[in-house]
Order: C-alpha cells, then structure tokens, then sequence
C-alpha cells in the first residue's frame, strides 16, 4: 500500500482510533441492544425508550456502530443486526457479549489507560491504579467479579468446540479443571464424554456462580466443585489436569508454584493440559501480541512461546508431550508427570 494513499491514512486513522470502537461496542452491550434486535429491525427512538438512554445520543452511537459494519441503519432511523452484529447476542451461538461487556468497563479501561506506566516499568498497571490485583480487587467487587466471570465463559465458548476438535479429551476418566472459573470449558468437555467425570477447582467467590452452568449442560451430577487456592493445593488423582488461561495471568515464578502444586496432586503418567494461546510468528497474529499486552497491564502475566512452556514444565516435573494447535487461536501445551 501506498504510504501516501488516502487508503492507507484511513487504515492508519481507523487503527489509532480503535479505541473508540471498543467502547461503543461496550456501551450497545451494556444496554443490551443486541439481544433488543433478536426479532428483527427497531427504531432508535423504541431503543431509546426501552433502555431508558438519550434518544439523540443512542441514535448517534447506533449510527456509528452501524458505519462499522454491527448494525444496519434504513432511512427510518430503524437499525437491524448485521452478522457481525449477531454475535453480541447474549444468547448467540459463540457470543462475545461477556467479553464485551467487561472489556469496556472503567476499572478495566483504566489499567489500560495506564499501559504506559507498565511500559516505562515492566509492572503491571492494575496495582498501580487499583493498589492490588485483579483477582482480590474482583473478589471484593462482587458485581465485576460476576461480569469477569461472564467474559471468561465467554472467550471460553468461542474455543472450546475448536479445541475439543483438535484435543481428544476422551481418553480421561476424571479431568480436574485448575482455575477453571464458573465451569463453561468444564461443562463443554464433559457434555462431550458422557462418561467421564469432572472437579471444578477455583477461588471460592468464582466457583460459587457454577451451579447453573453445571446444571443448563447437564453435566452437574457428573462435576464436583472445589473451592481453593492453586498456590496451596489442588485436588489429588485425576487423570488430566487442565489449566486454561491461567498460566498466562502470572510471572514465570508464579507459574512454577501453580504447576509444582498440579504435579504434587498427580500421579505419575497424570496429564498436564495446558490451553492457552503460543505468541506466535513475528509480524503476524496481533491477537496473542494484544492479549499478551493485557497481561501485562492487568495481571503482570505474559503469553508464551512453545520453549517458554517447555522450560517451565520440565522445571515443574513434567515430560513434555507437544502442542495441539486449534482453529482458533488457544492450542493444548501438553505434558506428563514424569
Ligand atoms: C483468566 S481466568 C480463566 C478462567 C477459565 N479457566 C477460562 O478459561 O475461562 C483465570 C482464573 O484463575 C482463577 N484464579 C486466580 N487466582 C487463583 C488462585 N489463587 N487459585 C485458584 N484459582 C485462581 C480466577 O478466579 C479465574 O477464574
């Protein structure tokens, strides 16, 4: 492209400008417009009266969302749900509407508004705007801790199918999910295998909202919810412990403890199945890069390379087995209790 094109200034202009999209994207989430359009076109104006928001101001927003392509505006001031648009759904298929309500939200935009701190520093932003870590900030937030949740089940139902087409799950009696949140990626599995059973291990505030996720996949009479620390002890003898978008919440020192503590729990040939996404190619794959970016600004994490894992499984006492990469984006780092 042309560097002086008009072409590549409006990549250029659109591409600094992201920003904006995300919180509009957030604020339409928010007031629920997605789900408000599931049965078909509706004037701003109704939308307006419905979610209580400024006519002119949600005309505005909604005219904006519909420029980039979400929503589809008619010459009545009537927006409809585009393809794009349909996935905001909350009840889409692979809805990214958790995903979107939480992204958006102040305390998370702050930290992100703080991404240079973290640059200058090498620390993370979410202590230095809110003094501690997300996950004691959340758990004194109940509301925030409910909408994270809500995000990660989110992210998780947008893998999970690709993931458990690539992984065979199937060889497991018991797989333990380690932080494995309100159960969305446990319930997939084990929905999937209709022997087999689960152990649904997290904080006590987040395994408290698992019930009903159990209980819709109608995997409940088949998973045990226990409540804990990863850094204290996890539960002992299942035949595949999983660790899902945790590893890459915490420094490499971190993840050493949570996978001497997983190892500890395993007997030997146990598998270790770790979801998370590989960084990734230089120049391509932004979508790693940026989550890598996150956990800089929100956790102090990183994404890792496949001999970043490989270095901190045989550290932990892990065999490593290989990597399974999915349709999309998280692969299964795997390994064995050696
Ligand atoms: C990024 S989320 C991933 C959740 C889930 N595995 C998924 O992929 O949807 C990280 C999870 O680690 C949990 N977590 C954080 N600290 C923990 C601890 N000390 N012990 C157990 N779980 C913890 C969080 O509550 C959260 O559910």
């Amino acid at each position: 492209m042309d560097p002086d094109s008009e072409q590549s200034a409006v990549a250029l202009r659109r591409l600094v400008n992201g920003y904006q999209v995300t919180q509009a994207v957030h604020v339409a989430t928010t007031l629920g417009i997605a789900d408000l359009l599931a049965d078909g076109p509706r004037s701003s104006d109704d939308l307006a009266a419905v979610t209580g928001a400024h006519p002119g101001a949600l005309y505005r927003l909604l005219r904006a969302l519909a420029g980039a392509g979400v929503f589809r505006e008619d010459d009545a001031h009537c927006f409809a749900l585009t393809d794009l648009g349909d996935g905001l759904r909350s009840d889409a298929p692979n809805s990214l509407a958790g995903w979107t309500a939480f992204v958006g939200e102040p305390y998370h935009w702050q930290v992100w508004g703080d991404l240079l701190y973290s640059v200058q520093t090498g620390e993370d932003a979410f202590h230095h705007v809110h003094g501690t870590d997300p996950w004691s900030y959340r758990a004194s937030h109940p509301e925030r801790s409910a909408r994270f949740d809500n995000a990660m089940a989110s992210m998780s139902r947008q893998v999970a199918a690709a993931v458990l087409t690539a992984y065979d799950f199937g060889r497991f009696g018991t797989v333990v999910d380690i932080g494995g949140g309100s159960g969305t990626f446990l319930a997939t599995i084990l929905a999937r295998h209709a022997t087999m059973h689960g152990i649904l291990f997290d904080l006590p505030h987040v395994v408290a909202g698992a019930g009903p996720i159990l209980a819709a996949a109608g995997v409940a009479d088949r998973c045990t919810v226990v409540e804990g620390s990863f850094f204290d002890a996890v539960p002992a003898g299942a035949d595949a412990y999983v660790l899902k978008a945790v590893l890459h919440d915490w420094q490499d020192a971190d993840c050493a403890r949570i996978l001497q503590r997983c190892r500890q729990a395993m007997t030997e040939g146990a598998a270790l199945v770790v979801v998370e996404r590989e960084i990734g190619a230089r120049n391509e794959h932004p979508d790693g890069k940026f989550s890598d970016l996150n956990m800089l600004v929100s956790t102090g994490g990183r994404e890792r390379t496949l001999e970043e894992y490989g270095a901190l499984f045989a550290a932990a006492g892990f065999r490593w087995v290989g990597f399974t990469p999915s349709a999309r984006g998280a692969g299964v780092f795997e390994g064995v209790a050696a």
